[in-house]
């Protein structure tokens, strides 16, 4: 029995019939995709115990056939799962090592499963009923992180800090409201994802290798049992284009955007020049020679992984872009980037969750800087605009003059006196004072979605009712 599965001779093979010399070894290896498409192996018995069913409801093949042919592929998931199949290079992929184990089990009846079907339709079902439990499983770690998001600024809708434009001080803002921020995209990032599974969520089985069969089969059974929306419409279409795999990693590209971001602002606000937020101590690393170092590893990868999720988008549009009609064995070459982005995906999130949640903004620090940024400087200019009708343009030289003075003195935009602010405004009166006052110009900010504690107090309800519920 191993004897005939690993003989190279090709006319043992499943396709060797027409051949008459052996396959190059190193083509051999070259060929094989076993060692990454195992990873299909529950999918693939899946798609086949269903494509079985159907040819015994057809009458394509015996009752008796399919309950065999059934039995011997649940018996074969078992040994897969208990790491007793020991998968052959030579067998090329998880199709043909499933199917040829089947025949070891059970003889000929298991050469009748593959009728009216190809591994084109094959693996394409395969991949998408894999994606499509993949998907949700990323769908849900990153709720997961948008629950530990929403906890963290429920905790500091209040906590004041700057809000950079440039990377420069630009106007006070919540830190709970800059978390909500990425409330926002990730659940748009969720949304994204939803989406793709939908759209994907049609059954190639039954395609055949590219135009179809004459055997008399039900497609809209086979569907309907692996939990399709529906048949996919063209046979052609199906066996060659992988335009749903470009879509999720696409999605999971603008994940790791998100990620990445998130995570740079954290390497920055965790450094000694911003000294905003302490980094949990279990996602750092140490230095091999500088003792006093704590680095933020764990963030610098997460942005370090974004390229690498992209380096698999590009990889995979290159493949695509010049297959002619319809399938390539090109394709085998969809497997690797999937992969690889579910699992990097996969772990970022989760990475990130575990370092927002115990992450500890430095209340006093964030004030120091904000105070060092003349960040209402936006709010004196509305005062001159609004209480002294100035228009717009002389109020922003004006306070323009003053924060120069600010500078100059080396002092905040709180700490002006009066009398200095009246030798530009002569008409100013002590309201001024109070609009120079971070708490209330941050608490003016009032508008849809702006970043008054109040408002990021209701943007938190609102929150969790529109990404938590279930
Ligand atoms: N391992 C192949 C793949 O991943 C399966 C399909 C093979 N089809 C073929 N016509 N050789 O694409």
């Amino acid at each position: 029995m191993k004897k005939n599965r690993y003989k190279s001779n090709d006319s043992n093979k499943v396709w060797g019939g027409r051949f008459k010399s052996s396959t190059n070894r190193l083509m051999e290896e070259f060929n094989s995709s076993i060692e990454f498409d195992k990873n299909l192996y529950i999918e693939d018995i899946e798609g086949s115990v269903v494509h079985s069913e159907m040819l015994a409801r057809q009458k394509i093949i015996s009752k008796r056939d399919y309950q065999l042919i059934k039995t011997g592929l649940n018996k074969i998931k078992k040994e897969i799962d208990n790491k007793k199949l020991i998968f052959s290079s030579k067998l090329e992929d998880v199709h043909m090592n499933i199917e040829n184990r089947l025949i070891e089990l059970i003889g000929d009846t298991g050469k009748k499963l593959h009728t009216a079907r190809s591994r084109n339709d094959q693996v394409a079902t395969d991949i998408k009923l894999w994606l499509r439990k993949k998907i949700d499983d990323v769908e849900l770690n990153i709720k997961s992180f948008q629950a530990i998001l929403i906890k963290k600024a429920e905790h500091h809708y209040d906590l004041l800090m700057p809000g950079y434009t440039h990377l420069q001080v630009a106007q006070p803002v919540t830190f709970g409201h800059y978390l909500l921020s990425y409330v926002e995209m990730f659940g748009r990032d969720r949304g994204r994802l939803i989406d793709c599974k939908e759209r994907m969520n049609e059954s190639p089985l039954g395609t055949a290798a590219l135009g179809g069969t004459s055997y008399p089969i039900d497609r809209n059974f086979v569907a309907k049992k692996l939990g399709f929306s529906k048949p996919t419409s063209n046979s052609m279409d199906s066996v060659s284009d992988r335009d749903f795999v470009v879509e999720f990693i696409s999605c999971s590209s603008l994940i790791s955007i998100h990620l990445s971001r998130l995570a740079e602002d954290l390497v920055l606000w965790s450094s000694d020049g911003f000294n905003f937020v302490k980094f949990p101590e279990s996602f750092t690393t140490g230095s091999s020679i500088m003792p006093q170092k704590k680095n933020p590893d764990s963030a610098e990868l997460i942005r370090g992984k974004s390229g690498r999720i992209f380096g698999n988008l590009i990889s995979l549009m290159t493949t695509l872009k010049g297959l002619p009609m319809t399938y390539g064995k090109d394709l085998q070459e969809d497997k690797e980037p999937l992969f690889d982005t579910v699992s990097t995906i996969q772990t970022c999130v989760k990475i990130m969750s575990g370092i927002i949640q115990d992450l500890e903004p430095q209340r006093k620090n964030m004030l120091d800087a904000l105070q060092k940024g003349f960040p209402t400087a936006t709010d004196l200019a509305d005062y001159l605009v609004t209480d002294l009708n100035i228009p717009f343009r002389n109020a922003h030289q004006i306070t323009g003059k003053i924060v120069l003075l600010a500078e100059k003195k080396g002092s905040t935009l709180e700490n002006i006196s009066l009398e200095e602010l009246r030798s530009f405004i002569p008409n100013a009166d002590k309201k001024i004072l109070e609009v120079l006052k971070t708490e209330n110009s941050i608490a003016k900010k009032t508008s849809y979605g702006g970043t008054a504690p109040q408002n990021v107090k209701k943007a938190i309800i609102k929150a969790k009712k529109t990404y938590l519920k279930d």
